[in-house]
């Protein structure tokens, strides 16, 4: 039996004091510290993580090098702010950064402190680059929690319940989603078709083409759990836009730094964008963001139009520098995309042995188990995904889900496939035992899971 003591005293602590506004709960974890894919809680328990904060820490919890990094950084300038002044470490992030977001074309940075600011950058370099008042994103996309973020996104009630009015000018038009497609038995190719044909439909009716700016697209749809959209459908987007000179940005902040085995998600797809928004892993778990755009969108923006006094810090850049090195130097791209591969054969073969698993997919290291009530249905089983994130915590792992059903596979990039195997069996063990009816109901007062 687990000794728990200090994790549910703090955690008591905690819920009388900070807002529940920002908080989802899963269980009572207070983490303590983190190595590589491990973290432990108060009271010296070890898991192993399969959420890295969110997709923020890539690289591993406190990575030497990382530490090291902002160590050093951090006895010479804590910060000056650059909106005034200049320094060394942000000129040497941002020609790395040009050098690692695709795209063969002249490139120029700006930056914040987390995904959800860079969204709304986004947002104010399209509409400024191209004079036009239109931006358009994606049902069920999730992009952040600042007042132009939360507009852009559509996946959440309690995001935008009383909050409003929110950002005019944004609309929303559907994903393609291949495992729950718009009309039941539609293929991946019908669904990517159906939804160009949707954006066409709102261009002719509502739209006009000509007063959009841009479309901001998750690779991945992450928060609405892990869709891959085909491959077909973002080349179409990308003619789409190009057709009607119209700007794609593609939004990393959750599927960049590595996550899919490639440096950014849509170099998946085989499109280039205009722009990436990229936060999170960007400086391994220190408060980065920034959007990396042809520099002639950035050419026409004046200041102060998106400064932050402490965005682009030194010793934030200094992290992000030192993550870029480590996720080179330690191959994780294409560890990533290796163990991304082993990790979906168990899912599939779990999948054989356990009838409420619908779906496994993704991209490399991010990867989402789909569990339903009903295959042919698909309808979305929330009890299971509470009740195997609740036992597999008890056994050592650190899983969460979201959107309701599907569990976040989104380890630190350099676990271990020793420390992965354990992880999946521990899965595995768990999925178990909810099929033998063994989770006990109690555990779905605590679980609320996103
Ligand atoms: C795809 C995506 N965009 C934006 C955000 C918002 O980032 P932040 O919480 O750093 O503001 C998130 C966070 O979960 C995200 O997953």
């Amino acid at each position: 039996m687990r000794d728990l003591t200090q994790c549910l005293k703090l955690v008591e602590e905690d819920k009388a004091l900070t807002s529940p506004g920002a908080k989802i709960p899963y269980y009572p974890l207070a983490i303590k510290r983190g190595r590589g894919a491990m973290i432990e809680d108060l009271d010296g328990n070890r898991y192993i993580d399969m959420l890295s904060s969110a997709g923020a820490v890539n690289t591993g919890h406190c990575h030497p090098r990382v530490v090291e990094a902002v160590k050093k950084q951090a006895e010479e300038l804590l910060l000056y702010t650059h909106v005034y002044m200049y320094h060394e470490p942000i000129v040497k992030l941002t020609k790395e950064l040009i050098s690692i977001a695709p795209g063969d074309y002249r490139k120029r940075v700006f930056y914040g402190l987390c995904g959800s600011d860079a969204n709304d950058g986004a947002i104010k370099m399209a509409r400024v680059a191209t004079g036009r008042p239109k931006v358009v994103s994606f049902i069920r996309s999730y992009h952040g929690s600042t007042y132009g973020a939360i507009s852009l996104s559509a996946v959440s009630l309690p995001m935008t319940r009383k909050i409003g009015p929110l950002l005019p000018e944004i609309f929303h038009v559907p994903f393609p989603d291949p495992y729950r497609p718009p009309l039941p038995g539609m293929t991946p190719g019908q669904t990517a078709d159906y939804c160009i044909e949707q954006i066409q439909t709102a261009f002719d009716n509502y739209m006009p083409a000509e007063e959009v700016a841009a479309f901001i697209i998750e690779p991945i749809q992450g928060d609405a759990g892990l869709v891959v959209p085909p491959v077909k459908f973002m080349k179409n987007l990308r003619a789409l836009c190009d057709r009607h000179g119209i700007l794609l940005i593609s939004e990393e902040v959750q599927q960049g730094f590595g996550r899919t085995g490639k440096w950014f998600g849509i170099e998946n797809f085989g499109v280039v964008p205009d722009a990436i928004v990229m936060g999170k892993a960007i400086a391994s778990g220190l408060p980065l963001s920034g959007v990396v755009a042809r520099a002639e969108l950035m050419e026409v923006l004046e200041a102060p139009v998106h400064g932050f006094t402490i965005a682009g810090n030194p010793v934030c850049c200094a992290a992000s520098l030192a993550t870029i090195e480590v996720i080179r130097e330690e191959n994780l791209l294409s560890h990533a995309a290796e163990l991304g591969e082993h990790t979906h054969e168990r899912f599939r073969a779990m999948q054989k042995k356990f009838d409420f698993i619908g779906d496994v997919r993704g991209i490399g290291l991010s990867v989402g188990v789909d569990l339903v009530v009903d295959r042919e249905t698909r309808e979305r089983h929330r009890a299971a995904a509470a009740k195997i994130c609740y036992r597999a915590w008890e056994k050592g792992l650190l899983l969460s889900f979201f959107s309701g059903s599907v569990l976040r596979i989104q380890p630190p990039l350099v676990i271990t496939k020793e420390e992965m195997d354990k992880a999946l069996d521990i899965i595995e063990e768990s999925m178990e035992e909810f099929s033998k009816d063994q989770i006990p109901d109690s555990v779905l007062d605590t679980v609320k899971g996103w």
